[in-house]
């Protein structure tokens, strides 16, 4: 019989069979188990190695090392893969003053948070977007992309992709062919739109135009949501209860839609009240998170993240959370990305929560 066993598996093995009863293959888990960890990147420790990746490293087309400047965010539970999550991707990205990294495009879709610097700028599409602290910027995937800084300081911001997902999904292209398009020697696109085109078209709210077209239902147009006028929705809505689990967040949406700006990625920023803490919930997306205002901490399973300004910290899905203020006076904001709109269209977007007396209940049914 053991005989008969060993010729079994020595044959499975030579036709790359698997025996299942001895494989037991991870997907018969009983809840998802991400290998991401949850994380927290300290921006007190990653400013200086950014800040010299800006001296050391050279931006730019032809003579440069780099056609990005950005270190990569990457989770200490996937084994040195370049990702923050199994299906997300993150990067602190620097561009010094006069510098230009050259256009390109790609099938995933990347989305930027401003951490620091006035001047920096991106041209989508041939709409210069210019960045600062705060802003959001939505570069919807196959879109021509470079960027540039006419200020006196550095440039910085979070990238948040969906990298890994495409990858899995065999969808990734990347085109760096930008000079097909025109001249040789050129590497950034011309500005062929009005400064903040699309913010006056898309971000009134309420509103959308119908003299231009066709409305893109899959990526929000508006390719940039201004710091100022979010943060004073914050506070306008600051008198509302909020969510139990996140309290006063809004999400950024496709105007046409009212849907998340990407297929694939959402994008969201909350408002913890002085003092407030959010009760526990778990759900099957990936959170990435940075901090924009405040201090305090999210409590991921047994792990606590104490953060403050510019950290970036990762809450893997599945994971219980939850959120605390710990200044007594002051408001604590987090601008967050996640992977929910994919796992909403695929049907496995599940959600519990903690009730107030600490029963667990399934919030999405
Ligand atoms: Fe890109
Ligand atoms: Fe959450």
């Amino acid at each position: 019989m053991d005989e008969e066993r060993s010729a079994l598996t020595r044959l499975a093995r030579q036709l790359h069979l698997q025996e299942y009863w001895v494989a037991q293959p991870d997907f018969q888990s009983t809840a998802p188990r991400s290998a991401a960890v949850p994380h927290l990147w300290r921006w007190a420790d990653v400013a200086p190695v950014l800040r010299k990746t800006g001296e050391i490293i050279g931006v730019g087309a032809h003579v440069a090392e780099a056609e990005r400047r950005a270190l990569i965010l990457s989770n200490p539970g996937l084994g040195g893969r370049p990702d923050i999550t199994t299906t997300l991707y993150a990067d602190l990205q620097l561009v010094r003053p006069g510098e230009v990294a050259p256009a390109h495009r790609h099938t995933t879709t990347a989305n930027r948070f401003i951490m620091e610097g006035e001047g920096g700028f991106t041209v989508v599409a041939g709409e210069k977007v210019t960045m600062s602290r705060g802003d959001f910027v939505n570069n919807p995937a196959w879109l021509w992309h470079d960027f540039g800084n006419e200020g006196g300081e550095d440039a910085i911001w979070l990238d948040v992709l969906d990298v890994p997902l495409v990858t899995t999904l065999n969808g990734v292209f990347y085109d760096y062919d930008f000079w097909k398009e025109g001249d040789l020697d050129k590497t950034a696109q011309s500005v062929r739109q009005p400064p903040d085109h699309s913010h006056a078209l898309y971000g009134i709210g309420g509103v959308a135009p119908r003299f231009v077209g066709p409305a893109d239902r899959l990526y929000s147009r508006q390719l940039v949501y201004r710091w100022a006028s979010v943060r004073a929705a914050l506070d306008r809505l600051r008198g509302w209860p909020g969510s139990p689990y996140d309290a006063l967040i809004l999400e950024y949406t496709n105007p046409e839609t009212g849907g998340s700006v990407a297929p694939t990625m959402g994008f969201a920023i909350q408002l913890l009240r002085p003092g407030e803490q959010t009760r526990a919930h778990r759900h099957t997306a990936s959170t990435v998170y940075c901090v924009v205002e405040g201090q305090g901490y999210t409590q991921v399973d047994r792990q606590r993240l104490e953060w403050s300004g510019n950290d970036v910290f990762v809450v893997p899905g599945w994971a219980w959370h939850h959120h605390v203020n710990l200044r007594r006076s002051a408001d604590a904001v987090l601008f967050s990305a996640s992977d929910a709109p994919a796992l909403e269209k695929l049907g496995l977007y599940r959600e519990e929560a903690r009730t107030e007396t600490g029963d667990i209940v399934s919030v999405t049914g």
